[in-house]
């Protein structure tokens, strides 16, 4: 396994791999591996001749008063992780590396970024949707993996890669939960016991949830509500939205069908939990 830095280094790296004719399979990640990100690139291994594994903490998809900062950082155990799935190139840049002075070019995806976690973190997808462009033109990838607990960021990288012609697949993987049920996320790390068994109340509220409409309700007003009262017993919980949503359009839907997804942000303490799940399918 090698570790790259150097954009430059990594970008003809990529050239000579494709040149001898390599398929190549792409995990950008922010770092901080847990089970969720092993999964992909477990996935990605099996897809790929040569499995690459970006970790940058990308400083443009976070907002001034969001936790860029304290974002837990660990090269060298990621490193130790990654070996373990068979990876073959960690591309581990910094922030000058990735945005010189002078940088000057946003890649902006309309319509799928305005709602849900879009309109509480504006900005956010403007700097996924650049970093991961930059990323796909220096890792060059047939196919790229990233995980469904990112429902929305998923939808808009899908929207932007069709959208701007780029040859890549993107596979989305399943929601990778620990065994009580919390979706993994390298934020988990954040939370006290306390505050992690009151994140708890995610799942709780999505079974709750899932069970009501396969049972046969339709009407999403009342499952929110369902899902509102269960969340706000929580002593700590700041609901930032509870929203059933197209899962391709991420448009608030009035009545349940098989595109129905529901997508919950929740703030307890100062870590900010997300999930989601489709309403028809059985419950995690
Ligand atoms: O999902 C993440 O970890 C990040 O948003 C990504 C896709 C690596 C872009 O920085």
């Amino acid at each position: 396994m090698e570790l790259i830095q150097d954009v430059q280094v990594l970008q003809q790296r990529m050239l000579d791999e494709r040149a001898a004719g390599k398929t190549i399979s792409f995990v950008p990640t922010m770092g901080f591996l847990h089970q969720g990100h092993l999964s992909l690139l477990e996935e990605g291994r099996r897809r790929g001749d040569v499995l690459v594994l970006s970790i940058f903490v990308n400083p443009t998809q976070f907002g001034p008063n969001e936790d860029f900062d304290n974002y837990p950082r660990a090269l060298q155990r990621d490193m130790d992780l990654a070996q373990t799935t068979g990876v073959d190139i960690i591309f581990a840049p910094d922030a000058s590396a990735m945005y010189p002075a002078g940088s000057a070019t946003l890649v902006h995806v309309s319509g799928l970024t305005e709602n849900l976690c879009g309109a509480s973190r504006p900005g956010h997808f403007d700097g996924v949707t650049t970093v991961v462009n930059k990323l796909f033109n220096l890792v060059q990838p047939h196919v790229a993996l990233f995980g469904m607990k990112d429902f929305q960021q998923l939808a808009v990288i899908r929207k932007m890669v069709v959208d701007l012609n780029m040859p890549i697949e993107i596979v989305g993987m399943p929601i990778v939960r620990e065994k009580d049920g919390l979706a993994m996320s390298s934020r988990n790390t954040y939370l006290s016991d306390d505050l992690r068994r009151q994140g708890l109340s995610l799942i709780t509220a999505i079974r709750t949830l899932c069970r009501s409409a396969l049972a046969g309700e339709r009407n999403t007003a009342r499952l929110i509500e369902q899902a509102r009262e269960i969340i706000s017993a929580q002593p700590s919980a700041q609901i930032d939205y509870i929203q059933i949503c197209h899962d391709l359009t991420l448009q608030d839907m009035e009545m349940v069908d098989e595109h129905a997804v529901v997508l919950l942000a929740v703030r307890f303490g100062a870590t900010r939990l997300i999930d989601n799940h489709y309403l028809l399918q059985q419950p995690a």
